[in-house]
């Protein structure tokens, strides 16, 4: 355990925006949740990857950032391994190494930026997949009764970016691994999606490996999504909106272009950055902050701003997406 004086989070979140803590303690290994615990340190938030927060001040709060490390088969047959790793293990450097270890599953996610912790709760999701097409089960501290509990994947409620750690249990569990059971042969390889198919035919690949579709999925994710490292960002700030088929066709009646996934017989799902964009937010820099060149569902930090104008810019596209379409879309980040 190691509590930081320096309460600064500027470096811990992805936005790159300065904001202080009651205290900031990095854990190393699980059972350190409980000394923290024994201490009486309340309240307590928990900080991953800081890739999907947006800090719009000081935070009232006790930071757990979750060190936690390690990756390793703790089960495996001729077909599939049982893979458990440490929950603050950078997502990509899980996904490279289920990757060099010939491991099927996650191929789809690569370079998601934030924690192996996050992953679940938000259910995280990318070009045709979402983390729980291979989630098994993941470890957990109650963060008020010092308890261990394994999560089977029923428990955590698994939806569109969504999972039982963002509603009813938000706060309540400092999770310390999480096992993905990983397919080593009889795989079906998901490159349905047309960018990485449009990838993978220029290249010429016909017989795609697991390696060529995070190839293709890392090359897509670096022309459309800005680096943290270069412009402060919290990938999507918002989720794509369900609407009713009803109010969908209605909208395509006028906006003929207007794209749209399936979700059920009667819903379907349509990309707020299409609708952030035809409200001409695209590209646009209002001094220290804007809505990216490439991807207008995320919205960029320049420097020297704060969470606040985010947020206030956030409310100025909500408002004007629902005046435009009479849709409300809702933001995917957790506002701290
Ligand atoms: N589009 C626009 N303008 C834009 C952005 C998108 O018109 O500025 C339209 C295009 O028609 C495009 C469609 O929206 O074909 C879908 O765009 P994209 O493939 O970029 O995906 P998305 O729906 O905008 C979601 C996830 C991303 C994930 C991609 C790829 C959410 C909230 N976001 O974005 O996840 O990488 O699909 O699967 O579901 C994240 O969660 O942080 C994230 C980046």
């Amino acid at each position: 355990m190691y509590n930081d004086p320096n309460r600064d989070l500027k470096q811990y979140n992805t936005f790159g925006l300065k904001s202080e803590c009651m205290g900031l303690i990095h854990i190393y290994h699980e059972d350190e949740v409980l000394e923290v615990l024994e201490k009486g340190l309340q309240p307590i938030k928990i900080l991953g990857g800081g890739s999907n927060i947006l800090l719009t001040g000081y935070v009232p709060a006790y930071i757990l950032k979750n060190e936690i490390k390690g990756i390793e088969i703790i089960e495996e047959d001729e077909k599939q391994a049982l893979v458990c790793a440490g929950a603050g293990e950078k997502w990509e450097n899980f996904v490279t190494w289920a990757m060099s270890h010939q491991l099927a599953g996650l191929e789809n996610l690569s370079l998601i930026p934030g924690s192996v912790g996050a992953a679940p709760m938000q259910n995280i999701g990318a070009y045709g997949i979402e983390q729980d097409s291979a989630f098994y089960s993941l470890k957990a501290i109650h963060l008020s009764t010092g308890q261990r509990k394994t999560f089977v994947k029923d428990e955590c409620k698994f939806g569109y970016r969504e999972s039982v750690f963002k509603n009813e249990l938000k706060d309540q569990y400092f999770i310390t691994h999480v096992l993905y059971l990983l397919k080593k042969s009889d795989y079906t390889l998901n490159a349905d999606y047309g960018a990485i198919r449009e990838i993978l035919n220029e290249k010429r690949i016909i017989d795609p490996k697991m390696t060529d579709i995070s190839d293709a999925v890392i090359t897509i994710r670096k022309s459309k999504l800005p680096d943290p490292k270069e412009i402060g960002n919290a990938g999507s700030f918002f989720k794509n909106p369900v609407i009713s088929f009803v109010q969908y066709s209605e909208l395509k009646n006028v906006y003929t272009e207007m794209p749209s996934y399936k979700v059920s017989d009667t819903e379907v799902k349509v990309p707020a950055g299409w609708l952030i964009e035809k409200c001409g937010f695209k590209g646009k820099r209002y001094g220290n902050i804007g809505v990216h060149k490439n991807q207008a569902l995320v919205l960029v930090h320049y420097g020297d701003g704060n969470g606040d104008e985010i947020l206030q810019l956030a409310k100025e596209i909500q408002a004007t997406v629902l005046n435009t379409f009479g849709i409300e879309i809702t933001p995917e980040v957790n506002i701290w």
